[in-house]
């Protein structure tokens, strides 16, 4: 019995929703393909040359299985192949579409035995495993599409939200920022005047996704908390964002923990222009990139 997977890229935090929003996107994404050994062993294979780690206990997709083994008492083990097209360290979700990929899998391969809750639960393993954090911010969008909200994650409460008929353009400039040294950069205590204006921002974010209400959207997308601290990582993002905004963008901010930048635009038009945009600010800088139009999936 063998699978083969899909496994979509995604955009954590949406700018205010630090750790309790994300979305999938239809490009980059991963392919995977699983089998069922009747030995209980685990066998990771990456045909991608990112020369991540193979030997289960130190794979995301790994530990999720190692997992799902130990709690099913499995008496048959997994061959999981994975094609990395997400960039590992790109803060476009590439760890959790191997966690997520690996909990859909063992899903499909066992006879649809989880529910989506279950496969979050599995998955956020491997994020703790690559970040250090049980966060589920890309691994629910990974598994239920579209754009989530996670309620909570102990235990693990997802809302799938609405998708929005919007572009989204994404550039992954090649600088290292890693999603451990992001969070613990970041202040742990906040002022309550910032909370206000941060939690309005979401309300507003949801409530506009929920209608459809773009405009909404973009007067939302606003993060007085992480975006200040995390933007002094990546290189040119004030003038990425001013200049996006100007050419039309809905707004945008860092995806994830970075070092991606995302745009949302009403037209398709728009995200080329704002692709353009983003690719020449680092080519001028001699960092090189890569830009991903898309649209949320
Ligand atoms: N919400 C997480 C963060 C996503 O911003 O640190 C990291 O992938």
């Amino acid at each position: 019995k063998k699978v083969t997977l899909k496994v979509p890229a995604t955009i954590a935090n949406l700018v205010c929703g630090f750790d309790i929003l994300g979305m999938a996107i239809n490009e980059p994404a991963d392919d995977m393909e699983m089998r069922l050994l009747e030995t209980p062993e685990i066998i990771i294979r990456h045909t991608d040359g990112f020369g991540l780690p193979e030997e289960p206990a130190e794979n995301v997709a790994g530990v999720v299985l190692l997992k799902i083994m130990e709690r099913l008492k499995l008496k048959h083990g997994f061959e999981v192949i994975i094609h990395k097209n997400i960039k590992p360290g790109s803060g476009l979700g590439s760890s959790a579409a191997s966690a997520a990929g690996a909990a859909l899998g063992a899903h499909l391969l066992l006879g649809n035995i989880f529910t989506r809750e279950e496969m979050v639960y599995y998955a956020m393993f491997g994020e703790e495993l690559a970040s250090g954090a049980r966060h589920a911010d890309n691994i629910a969008p990974c598994i239920y599409g579209g754009i989530t909200l996670v309620k909570s994650s102990e235990p693990v409460d997802i809302i799938p939200l609405n998708a929005p008929d919007l572009w989204v353009t994404a550039v992954h400039p090649q600088v290292e920022v890693k999603t451990s040294d992001a969070r613990e950069i970041l202040r742990k205590n906040i002022l309550l005047k910032d909370a206000i204006q941060q939690w309005g921002n979401i309300a507003g974010l949801v409530a506009g996704i929920q209608n459809n209400d773009h405009a909404l959207i973009g007067r939302s997308l606003n993060d007085v908390i992480i975006e200040p601290v995390r933007s002094i990582l990546i290189p040119k993002f004030d003038h990425i964002k001013r200049e996006s905004l100007e050419a039309g963008a809905l707004g945008g901010g860092i995806s994830g923990s970075g070092p991606s930048v995302f745009m949302f635009s009403e037209e398709e038009e728009t995200s080329r222009t704002i692709a353009g945009i983003m690719k020449s600010a680092y080519d001028s800088t001699g960092i090189e990139s890569l830009v991903y139009v898309s649209k949320v999936n």
